[in-house]
């Protein structure tokens, strides 16, 4: 079994329970493929994976520095193992209130890894990248507009750093799966009428004044969604069958029905998730979400 090894902001392991009734496979015996162009922290795709035995799989997220890490695990699982298991070890070993010291001198090196060029660049990065989820406040993922991460340091006792056995069965997993940094766009040559697609683009924003949370110096803003709902008509009539989980902008407006008019003819359902409701304060909170998809939800 495998899980994330990392927290993502968006993440869905809390709507795991929702999202598993319409997984397609078994109501559908022409699909063995799966894309998760949006991948982020991976919840569902650990989820698939602990589950169906798939004949292809490809995953991808816009965030470079997250790609990598999953590169490195797929390819070098005991070299990162290695480091984040020292990383570790020197943590826990200074106290509390000097951490700050050791947090930020990592965080630099993170930040000042920009061009990556030597194998070991990548390895560190990867580990730093790791470390920083684990270490810095709620697992936050916020870069500046140079690109530069910047959370403060987190609140914790003994964060485990380094989760080997899971490290290991993720590499294990991954050994076959196509792993692209990039645009989502990239999946279309991908996908074909034996693929499953689930997208879970950044969220339309809960209100004017709240922005979404900045995974890459890239906004995803009503712009980007509308150029995803092109997408995923697009993807339709490839044959694929498509899920897409979306934040219902009625959370903040009740009269905006944005997603339900650029979606219009698809099966449209509202679950509920716990997640962060404002990226200033890091509330957090019971907020509508949307699936939608190109299947019945209902007979499945
Ligand atoms: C809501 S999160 C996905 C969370 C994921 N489902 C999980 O369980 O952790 C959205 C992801 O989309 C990525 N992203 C943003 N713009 C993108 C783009 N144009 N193409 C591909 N990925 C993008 C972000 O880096 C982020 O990881």
């Amino acid at each position: 079994m495998v899980h994330p090894f990392i927290k993502w902001v968006g993440g869905k392991t809390q709507l795991l329970n929702d999202l598993r009734k319409y997984y397609p496979f078994s109501h559908y015996n022409n699909i063995y493929k799966y894309a998760e162009p949006f991948v982020g922290g991976g919840a569902v795709l650990f989820d698939i994976l602990n589950s169906f035995e798939l004949q292809e799989i490809y995953i991808s997220d816009a965030n470079s520095d997250l790609i990598n890490t999953y590169q490195i695990i797929r390819d070098r699982p005991n070299d990162i193992i290695t480091i984040l298991q020292n990383l570790q070890d020197d943590y826990w070993n200074i106290a509390l209130d000097k951490r700050g010291y050791y947090y930020s001198n990592i965080r630099d090196q993170y930040n000042n890894l920009r061009i990556l060029n030597k194998d070991n660049d990548f390895l560190k990065k990867a580990a730093f990248f790791i470390f920083l989820n684990k270490t810095c406040f709620n697992g936050l993922y916020r870069v500046n507009k140079h690109g530069d991460f910047n959370v403060a340091i987190g609140n914790y006792d003994f964060p485990i750093i380094c989760e080997k056995e899971n490290i290991l069965n993720v590499s294990t997993k991954l050994q076959k799966i196509e792993i692209v940094n990039g645009d989502y766009y990239s999946c279309r040559s991908f996908v074909d009428e034996n693929t499953f697609v689930y997208l879970d683009p950044p969220y339309v924003p809960l209100s004017s004044i709240s922005n979404t949370i900045s995974y890459t110096t890239k906004h995803f803003g009503y712009q980007e969604q509308l150029r995803l709902a092109d997408f995923f008509m697009e993807l339709n009539f490839t044959g694929a069958k498509l899920l897409m989980s979306n934040s219902n902008p009625k959370n903040s407006n009740e009269y905006n029905d944005f997603l339900e008019v650029i979606y219009d003819g698809f099966d449209i359902k509202n679950v509920t998730a716990t997640r962060s409701i404002n990226s200033n304060t890091y509330r957090r909170g019971r907020v509508g979400e949307l699936l939608i998809s190109n299947y019945s939800l209902d007979n499945i």
